[in-house]
């Protein structure tokens, strides 16, 4: 799956169901990057610090329950997740981290405390290390930027 040299950190950024469509996905919401283009970004930007980092994204919650699963045996050292919808229903992916206790922050691109009701509640914060939420392409870059220090300081 990669070439991780020995003693290089590992982040992996996960992406819920829709996400495949950003760019042309509801873009006052979400805006106009690809995921593509997100996902190259914040490659780059964690090779700028040598540490290997890789993307999934999936439509379906159990492929995305079986990847966090796998997350100790590929030696994961920190998880970007947006859930997406999953944010708001899904009690089987936050088991998920829970269970293989891999540190994680959340991300939205929208506001998701600004938009529908139903969109307030997340099974994951409480469970995150942190939760970036609003700021669109940039929640992501911001949560990697506190998951490269944290790896930057780890014993
Ligand atoms: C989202 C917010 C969720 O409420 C929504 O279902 C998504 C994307 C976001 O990135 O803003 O699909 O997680």
């Amino acid at each position: 799956m990669s070439n991780r040299t020995s003693k290089q950190a590992l982040v992996w950024v996960l992406h819920g169901p829709n996400l495949n469509l950003l760019g042309s996905r509801e873009p006052t919401h979400y805006g106009r990057d690809t995921l593509e283009t997100i996902n190259q970004r914040l490659q780059a930007r964690a090779a700028s610090e040598n540490v290997l980092l890789e993307t999934f994204q999936s439509n379906a919650e159990h492929l995305l329950i079986e990847r966090i699963h796998g997350a100790p045996a590929a030696g994961v050292d920190f998880i970007v997740f947006n859930p997406a919808a999953f944010t708001h229903t899904s009690v089987a992916l936050r088991d998920a981290l829970a269970a293989v206790a891999v540190p994680f922050i959340e991300v939205h691109l929208s506001n998701v405390h600004a938009r529908e009701a139903f969109r307030r509640h997340s099974y994951f914060s409480d469970l995150a290390v942190g939760v970036v939420s609003g700021l669109g392409a940039q929640s992501y870059e911001l949560a990697l930027e506190y998951a490269l220090r944290a790896l930057a300081h780890k014993p």
